[in-house]
């Protein structure tokens, strides 16, 4: 077994950007700018946009958050979006989702130049992931990706299950784990929750990605010996082991899947890192492009 260690891949990635950022400003240009607009109190949300603007700085980004109470209207949401989107100096930008009930996902993911939408979430950016053309990718599969041509982990020919049909992650995974050449070409299966024998269908498979936010649902009667495991998971469990009083939980039991695996992501530290990397090198497309 062969841990995938996302944590170093990823501060490979981070090398190659901010070497990029050197040579566009050696060069007189600008430095890429990255905005995240976060809404409300939500602890994860606020930990995982704290990290995108640490990184933002760690490689030479200029970065902005803009906060708001969860109280905040859609009309604000709304004006500040196209504020971002008419600000030659952004690059590109991220609303963190969820956003609070009152307020409609899709509209304000909509409201988003999709030249700056460096989530991938526009579903303009979605059909062009669909058909193949030049797009930003929804940064979470588009790090999985990296994750397996990294391992050079052989997909051609695989069967892939992917558990979990969100849009940012199981919908788009699937798509892309599904396109022509490498890494691609697999044969893949989606499961959710009115999925019929899921166990079963798990256990078939070559490559796993476990995208369903429950906490070691997969198991090991669900693994087949050699299979590539990819845990996309990150709830938070309490814990009376760390200061913060929770730790995260993949959707993997790790301890008793990861013997039968030929690769497998921990968690923290396998698929997490690398979302960031994705959104990163997405913001640096969206500065070339210009
Ligand atoms: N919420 C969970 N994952 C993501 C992500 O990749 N981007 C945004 N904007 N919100 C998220």
């Amino acid at each position: 077994m062969e841990l995938i260690d996302g944590k170093k891949v990823s501060d490979t990635v981070k090398q190659e950007i901010t070497q990029k950022v050197t040579e566009i400003i050696n060069n007189g240009g600008k430095r890429p700018h990255l905005a995240a607009i976060l809404v409300g109190n939500d602890g994860g949300s606020i930990t995982y946009v704290n990290h995108k603007v640490k990184a933002c700085e760690q490689i030479g980004f200029t970065s902005t958050l803009q906060k708001y109470e969860d109280t905040v209207s859609e009309e604000e949401l709304l004006a500040k979006i196209a504020e971002f989107n008419a600000n030659n100096d952004i690059d590109g930008f991220i609303v963190q989702l969820p956003l609070p009930k009152h307020i409609n996902e899709q509209k304000i993911i909509e409201a988003i130049d999709p030249t700056k939408d460096v989530d991938g979430f526009h579903p303009v950016n979605v059909g062009k992931m669909v058909i193949g053309l030049p797009c930003f990718k929804s940064a979470t599969p588009a790090g999985i990706i990296k994750l397996l041509s990294f391992y050079n982990i052989e997909t051609s020919g695989k069967k892939c299950v992917v558990i979990g049909r969100s849009n940012i992650v199981g919908k788009p995974m699937s798509v892309l784990l599904s396109q022509k050449g490498y890494p691609g070409d697999c044969t893949v299966t989606v499961c959710h929750s009115r999925t019929q024998n899921l166990a079963e269908e798990c256990a078939q498979a070559d490559i796993v990605i476990a995208a369903l936010g429950s906490p070691e649902f997969v198991t090991k009667d669900m693994v087949k010996n050699g299979a590539v495991v990819i845990d996309v998971g990150t709830t938070r469990v309490p814990s009376d082991k760390t200061k913060s009083g929770w730790k995260l939980k993949g959707d993997v039991k790790f301890d008793e899947v990861s013997p039968k695996c030929s690769y497998i992501t921990p968690v923290p530290g396998g698929v997490g890192p690398m979302t960031i990397v994705s959104l990163l090198q997405n913001t640096l497309d969206a500065a070339a492009n210009k």
